[in-house]
Parts: structure tokens; sequence; C-alpha cells
């Protein structure tokens, strides 16, 4: 066998085999589950008719929740929801969802498509629905339009046991026990949708309303300072110099968009195109790393977390649906979209402490499509969070990877391999392995020193065409299989044929 040194120099300079090398005994830290959290927004239909379609509904479902969507998210494993918005809960009072369904308000949702409100999901639909879900709900709360009374308010009526006039109203609400809820986003976007606000006037209303977000009996609030959006690295200076100390945590959001007046088509698009959104999509890593360093400055025992809590693809609306809805498909570009991210999200796990994809039904990079006949969709993406569940809360290890790259634009080179490993509680190793080449299967050769497994099993994500898709006639077009290309070669070392465009999970033990 060819000592690593030799096999690295080969690589790096032939381009031809890539490799591979696992550290198994220099894993420390954990991949926290939560970096796979969704976003569920009152935009468009991921609410209502994507998670919600009331009990009389023809759709069956359980106690109002769309079954078929329920199980598929069951499925998933979700950690965390991040609700009630976005944009939306900046101007959300949260007792207009509270009490009789037939007596809460009807208002204008003004934010996404001018639709009428009813208020028929409301906080007792959410927080059932996590603890249905087995996930950790993450309320975001107005600061845009709110008052700092109504978010504390909030907070005591959903974690309070003691006898007030909050509690007493949740339990002539039908809920007698408080919920658990650790995380509150205190606003959105302030720089933006929630408020318009500067750094420095956030800082000061964050630090204001975080002090009256109290911890009630048992529960214990992980509070979430609203941040910054891409390359505002001002945002999160200021917001850490002047507020670090309140927080446990400070948001960012990114998207996969090139351009905000001409996003493209989900699904026309050409294999340039896709490159250039991968490449745009691994930009992640860069504004990562900046936004870190300054946290780091002011935070170098790393106590405040960074919550990616929207990022995904953002393309233009499908023809023919509403205009403010952010409907869109999902191809197999999407998935290597979301496999590379999360990818780096795992690298950076000692601060990235939760994502939240945008978003979990209908609107934007969604796990599921639905129509209102009951058909239900499995995006391509859901595919990736499906086969990465591996990974929630296994112990992340690091790796050496010597691969070609490709130069998709000006200032950008993508790796035409992408990979993450971890080790599960039971000691099993997973690795997952994107060939990014949209023409060429590519051996790679993975050096696992150590690990003297015996069985190798794996699924695989691919299509014919990167623009393919699933959609209620064919929903089978995108979805895994199983994956036989990997092959024990000697101790801890493995050859994979990594079939082009396609997104592998293997599993080592
Ligand atoms: O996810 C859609 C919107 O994008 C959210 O409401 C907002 O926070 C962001 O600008």
């Amino acid at each position: 066998m060819l000592s690593l040194m030799v096999m690295f120099s080969v690589a790096l300079f032939a381009q031809q085999k890539s490799v591979i090398r696992v550290y198994p005994d220099k894993g420390e830290q954990v991949i926290h589950k939560e970096i796979y959290g969704q976003f569920a927004e009152h935009l468009g239909r991921c609410i209502y008719g994507g998670i919600w379609v009331g009990e009389d509904s023809p759709i069956p479902n359980i106690n109002g929740y769309r079954k078929d969507v329920f199980e598929a998210l069951k499925e998933l494993q979700v950690p965390v929801i991040r609700w009630p918005g976005g944009c939306f809960a900046d101007e959300y009072h949260w007792m207009d969802g509270i009490g009789p369904r037939e007596q809460r308000p009807k208002l204008v949702n003004t934010n996404w498509g001018g639709t009428v409100e009813d208020n028929s999901f409301g906080t007792h639909e959410f927080l059932n629905l996590c603890e249905m879900l087995g996930c950790e709900p993450y309320i975001s709360g107005n600061v845009g339009s709110g008052t700092v009374e109504e978010l504390a308010k909030w907070v005591e009526y959903m974690t309070s046991d003691a006898e007030s006039e909050m509690t007493a109203l949740r339990r002539k609400n039908g809920r007698e026990k408080p919920w658990k809820v650790k995380y509150i986003g205190v606003g959105n976007e302030s720089w933006g949708c929630g408020g318009n606000m500067t750094p420095e006037f956030y800082s000061d209303l964050y630090r204001r309303y975080q002090t009256y977000c109290r911890n009630y009996g048992e529960n214990r609030l992980y509070k979430v300072a609203s941040g910054a959006s891409d390359y505002d690295y001002n945002w999160t200076e200021v917001l850490m110099k002047n507020a670090g100390r309140h927080m446990n945590g400070l948001s960012l959001h990114y998207y996969t968009v090139h351009r905000w007046d001409n996003k493209g088509s989900a699904t026309q698009f050409t294999v340039d195109d896709y490159y250039r959104t991968l490449g745009k999509a691994l930009e992640i890593e860069q504004v990562l790393k900046n936004h870190i360093a300054i946290m780091d400055k002011y935070d170098p025992r790393k106590r405040v977390g960074l919550l990616v809590d929207e990022w995904g693809t953002w393309w233009d609306e499908e023809p023919g649906t509403v205009r403010g809805y952010l409907y869109q498909q999902n191809t197999l570009r999407d998935a290597f979209v979301a496999a590379l991210t999360l990818d780096v999200f795992h690298k950076y796990t000692d601060r990235v402490v939760m994502a939240n994809i945008a978003q979990m039904v209908n609107v934007l990079q969604a796990m599921i499509l639905t129509d209102d006949k009951g058909g239900m969709v499995l995006t391509p993406t859901y595919h990736v969070f499906r086969m990465y569940k591996v990974h929630q809360d296994a112990t992340y290890l690091p790796f050496d990877l010597i691969c070609n790259k490709k130069k998709v634009e000006e200032n950008r080179t993508v790796p035409m391999i992408s990979a993450t490993a971890s080790r599960d509680k039971n000691g099993v190793i997973h690795l997952s392995l994107s060939n990014v080449d949209a023409d060429n299967s590519q051996e790679i050769t993975v050096e696992l020193p150590g690990v003297k497994g015996k069985k190798v099993s794996g699924e695989i994500l691919t299509a014919a065409n990167l623009t393919d898709h699933n959609t209620f006639e064919k929903p089978n077009t995108v979805k895994p299989a199983a994956f036989n290309g990997a092959k024990i070669v000697g101790d801890g070392l493995l050859t994979v044929n990594l079939p082009a465009k396609s997104i592998v999970t293997l599993e080592i033990k």
C-alpha cells in the first residue's frame, strides 16, 4: 500500500484519484441534532394546507394535522421547528391564535400574498405538534410591532405552572400543564422586515425584551438575538459587543440565491448554473468563518451559539402559483445544496448549534410538497435529510480530502467531492460522500486508520438528470436506492465508486 503522503501527492499532481482519510480517534465535537432543524412560517401553504388542514377536512388528518405529512416528518426525526416566522413573526400577536377557533380574528397576511390568516393554527396547535413529533419548539417573538409585555406574557402562558392570569387562560383553553419551550427568538431580521433597525438600536431593544422573558419552574430559555444576513459582519460585531452577554445564541440567515431580481427557475437550468449554485451554497463556509471570528473575539469560550435559522435555495416561484407564496420545485440540484451545506455545518459544530432550512412544507427549499387533493411529494432535499439523519448527535470525525476542483466563477472553485463523517453512540461510523461531478463517476479511496470494520452498506441518491424532480404524478423520479459500490479492501481501507451526480451515505461496522 502506498504511504498516505505518496497517495496524497499522486492525487494532488495527477488530479485523478480522490482520497479521503478520516481520523476516527480524533472526534471531539458532537453534531448537534438541531442542525437538522426546520422552519415553518405562516407563508403560502406551509402551515395551511401543508401541515394543518383542520379536523373537518376530507384529507386524512390527526386532530387537524395532515396525516401523510406528519408521518413523513416523524420519519425525518425533526429535532426542532422554528415558528411562526420569518417576517410574519414580527406582525404576529399570539393572543389572536388562542381560544375557540371560530372566535379567533381573521387578518390579512401583509407579508405574504395578502391572504386571509384565520389564526386557526396558533400556539396550542404548534406546541402540540412539536410534542407529537418529539421535537423542540423554537418560538420567534414579535419585536417589530409587538411589546415587551406581549412577549413576556407569551412565555408565561406557554411555560408557567403557577397560578396567574396567563396560566388560567391557558387552562381555560384546554392545556393544564405548561409546555417545555427552550428556544425563544427575540425578533426576526430586525435589520429588515422585523423593523428596519440599526444594530445599535436593536441591541438595546434586545437587552430590554430578553430581560422579561423569564424562566418559569424547571423551564430554561435559550434566548436568541436576531442576527445578520449573509455578509453583514457589522451587525454581528455590534450585537456581540453591546448585547453578547445577554444572549445564548445569535442567528444568521444565508440563502443560496445569485440575483434577487432574477433568481432563476427551480427546474430549468444548465450544468453551468448547477455548478454556480453549488459555488454560492459553499460560500456559506467563508461567511460562517467570518461571523465566527467576530464572535470569538467577544466570546472566546464559545458560550454563545450561532444559529443559521434560515438557509436554503430561493428560486422563482413556480409558474401559475400564487405570488408571494414562495412555492418552488426541488431537483437533484437542491439535494446537492442540502448535502454540501450540511457537510459544512458539521465542521463548525463547536459554534453552529442549530440550523433551520427554509422551509418545511410547500415554501422555498421544502422537504415536502402537498396539493389540496390529498397528494404529497417528498422532495430530493427530504431524501438527503433522511439519509443524513444518522449524523444527528453523532461525534464529528475530522478528515483530509483530496479531490479535483472545478472553477465555477471568477472567484469560486468547487471541490468535486464533498464529505462528512461521524461515529454514532453505538460506535458505527457513517460517511456521506457527494460526487458533485455532473458527468463523471469517481473512485475514491477511503482510509479509516484503526477501524476494523467488516461490513459496509449504504444508500445512494441520484437521477438521470440534474433537473429531475418529483411531482404528484411521478413522485418517485428522485429517490434513494441501496448502494453497493463500496468495498472493503483491507483493514480500514475502502474503495468507493461514486456515480456521476450522486450523494451516498455509507455505514461501516
Ligand atoms: O423564508 C422566507 C423569508 O425570508 C422569511 O420570512 C424572512 O425572515 C426571510 O427574509
